[in-house]
């Protein structure tokens, strides 16, 4: 088949390359011209293990093109994917939809005969009947229906994500052709299907909720042991093996069970957020209030980690030398939007301490957004003569540290670990004074 994505982000460009994957003729459409170059020259403009590969080998295949030319992507294909970023509106809760409803208008002018718009962008429920009005205002000839494919991809993970999902949703416009538009869909992602995976249909309004719920269900997870964890340190309990022991409860599950820093990412804080917003406008915000206290359990772990470290350094962070190892959000990505690892490391600087940084992809995002924090092109330079190390994202190289590897470097053997993804026991023998975000469990 031949589709077009619209949005060559971290979830459009993934599209794009894994639609090309399943055998279809792609093309990636995006009006930043730089992007379109880099993608069109086989360079991912984000870092996602696997996603070059894919990429390179379907541009090659000749299925994947890239464009910023609307005219050539609406004569291009019957079918359009929107991926494009809903992020939240500056000083609102609320989704800024501008870029959906961008590409709509400019896609739906240029349409004739019969097509089918799939959206796959995190929205605010009813943003596809608002879709369907734009449309209908616009007096397009075109015949244009509208469906909703929420995509539930992880940075990281998001080319098995994408090919391999635990779930396809589709919701459909009763008042559409709804058995033609699941033909297509199933057709698009036959091979998927093809693995057994479950495929649910539904109404527009359900597929967008559902999207928001999921999210807002892994925010509440990660929260909800976040909040144990601050009992669990006045009560002197250790929040991993209380996490191990709940989560063998199959009802309850081990994953998103990781207490430390808490959650960050284009996603999580600001759909929870979009979601209170657009229940209140429903009329149905008591039912988010919960939200409410996720977040702000998540945000307080910010301004814990910010107490953690000043005890570390003995009261004060001024002069203080501090390494951060990890600014990304999470590991296995470059994304430090809402990182709470740099959100961090820039209050660290701002009460007096002297911070240096070192993560394994995200520098130069971060040095964009924080270009005053000093930065290190390695551990052991980050460590350099530091008073305390502080661990705030869980790459595989910081799990993997032994004491010996920062002795020869840093001025005291201090370690606090924010994501508790270090073994106390380890460095603790090697007499480091180590904290663990959550609470140091004895050993
Ligand atoms: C999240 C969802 O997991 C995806 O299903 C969804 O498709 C995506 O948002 C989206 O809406 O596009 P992502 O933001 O890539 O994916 O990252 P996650 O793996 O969910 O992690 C989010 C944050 O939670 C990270 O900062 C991570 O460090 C934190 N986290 C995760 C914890 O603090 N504890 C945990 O146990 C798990």
């Amino acid at each position: 088949m031949k589709v077009t994505v619209f949005g060559c982000g971290y979830l459009g460009a993934t599209h794009a390359a894994c639609m090309a994957e399943l055998g279809h003729e792609v093309l990636g459409v995006d009006v930043d011209a730089d992007k379109i170059a880099m993608l069109s020259d086989g360079r991912v403009p984000f870092y996602e293990p696997g996603l070059p590969e894919v990429l390179q080998r379907n541009l090659e295949s000749g299925r994947l093109h890239f464009t910023s030319d609307y005219d050539e992507a609406a004569a291009f294909a019957s079918v359009h994917f929107l991926g494009v970023g809903t992020p939240q509106k500056r000083g609102e809760y609320a989704a800024d939809l501008r870029y959906v409803f961008a590409v709509v208008d400019e896609l739906v002018q240029r349409l004739e005969g019969s097509h089918l718009l799939i959206g796959k962008s995190t929205v605010p429920v009813g943003t596809s009947v608002e879709i369907k009005k734009r449309i209908a205002a616009s007096g397009t000839a075109a015949d244009i229906e509208v469906a909703w494919n929420p995509e539930f991809l992880r940075e990281g993970f998001a080319v098995k994500d994408t090919l391999h999902p635990d779930r396809i949703v589709l919701g459909l416009d009763p008042e559409g052709d709804t058995a033609a538009v699941t033909a297509q869909v199933e057709e698009i992602y036959a091979t998927i299907l093809a693995e057994e995976t479950p495929f649910l249909t539904t109404d527009l309004a359900t597929a967008e909720m559902v999207k928001a719920s999921a999210n807002a269900f892994l925010a509440t997870k990660i929260s909800f042991i976040n909040a144990i964890s601050e009992v669990c340190e006045a009560a002197g309990a250790d929040v991993s093996v209380l996490a191990d022991a709940i989560g063998y409860d199959q009802r309850i599950g081990r994953k998103f069970l990781n207490a430390g820093l808490g959650f960050g990412g284009g996603c999580l804080p600001k759909d929870i957020r979009a979601f209170m917003a657009r229940a209140g406008e429903l009329g149905a915000a008591p039912a988010l209030t919960f939200l409410r206290e996720v977040d702000s359990i998540n945000m307080r772990r910010r301004a814990r980690m910010v107490e953690l470290a000043t005890k570390a350094c003995g009261g004060s962070l001024l002069g203080s030398n501090i390494a951060v190892l990890g600014c990304a959000f999470k590991p296995e990505s470059d994304d430090v939007r809402d990182s709470p690892a740099l959100n961090v490391a820039g209050q660290l600087q701002l009460q007096g301490a002297g911070v240096t940084v070192y993560d394994p992809k995200a520098m130069d995002n971060s040095r964009k957004l924080f270009p005053t924090l000093g930065y290190s092109d390695s551990v052991s330079q980050a460590c350099e003569l530091a008073d305390a190390v502080l661990v705030l994202t869980e790459w595989k190289e910081f799990v993997e540290l032994k004491p010996a590897d920062l002795e020869p470097v840093v001025r005291k053997k201090v370690i606090v670990d924010g994501r508790r993804c270090l073994d106390p026991a380890v460095w603790i023998h090697a007499g480091w004074e180590y904290h663990g975000l959550g609470g140091t469990p004895r050993v």
